[in-house]
């Protein structure tokens, strides 16, 4: 397996496709590379490009906001993108610049071994499910990865909405909110088997919160900080 610092350069000097000749950086991603969770965006844009970090500019705002209401710190997960440099005038990536460019994503996903990858919007959802979705219907809610997925089987994946869709339908605002509020039960909420067993033991996720924090702990902060 590669290792992390040279997936990164890979990124850093990647001219595989004709977004190298456009873009001003590539944008690998930032955050903590021994998480357990990865949020996943499109493609960088304008202040992305600029300061080659993904989710600076009003989006990322907008998703750092979501994180803190949550209890998490963006330096504690891994944030990144399908694309890893824009397409001019942010539109949409093409099949052929996806295609190119995200067996870097897989290297970086390989790298990580995330518990759980959080996709934001419909594009990155489609491209870890490696299937059509509906993510008005299908967000907020754990799926998982099938069987010959590139990813691997079984990988816990949670479709959020894009933090700037918000920007044009503000009334999704409400709903990602509440994505947001039902990941981190699912963050929290120990696995089934482990329903049984009556002491309480160090929650399996709690290193992305705070080491050593038990569900009760985390809770018992989140009510008192009224996210509750
Ligand atoms: N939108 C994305 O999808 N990614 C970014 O990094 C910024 C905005």
């Amino acid at each position: 397996m590669d290792n992390f610092d040279d997936i990164v350069k890979n990124i850093k000097t990647c001219t595989k496709c004709h977004l190298a000749k456009t873009r001003t950086n590539a944008v690998p991603g930032e955050g903590d590379k021994q998480t357990e969770i990865i949020f996943i965006g499109e493609a960088p844009g304008r202040n992305e490009d600029i300061q080659a970090k993904p989710f600076v500019g009003q989006a990322g705002k907008i998703l750092d906001n979501l994180l803190r209401e949550i209890g998490l710190d963006r330096k504690k997960v891994y944030i990144t993108n399908i694309v890893k440099c824009r397409p001019p005038e942010n539109r949409d990536p093409q099949p052929e610049e996806i295609n190119t460019c995200i067996p870097h994503l897989f290297k970086q996903i390989a790298a990580i071994k995330p518990k759980v990858i959080c996709t934001l919007g419909r594009f990155a959802f489609a491209e870890i499910m490696e299937r059509k979705v509906f993510i008005s219907s299908e967000h907020g809610r754990p799926f998982k990865t099938e069987h010959g997925n590139r990813i691997g089987e079984g990988i816990n994946v949670f479709p959020l909405y894009h933090p700037a869709a918000t920007l044009h339908q503000p009334n999704l605002m409400s709903a990602l909110k509440e994505d947001f509020a039902k990941l981190q039960k699912f963050l929290t909420s120990p696995p089934p088997e482990e329903k049984e067993v009556p002491k309480v033991k160090e929650n399996p996720l709690a290193s992305v919160y705070n080491k050593k924090q038990t569900k009760d702990q985390i809770e018992k902060k989140d009510k008192q900080l009224g996210l509750f």
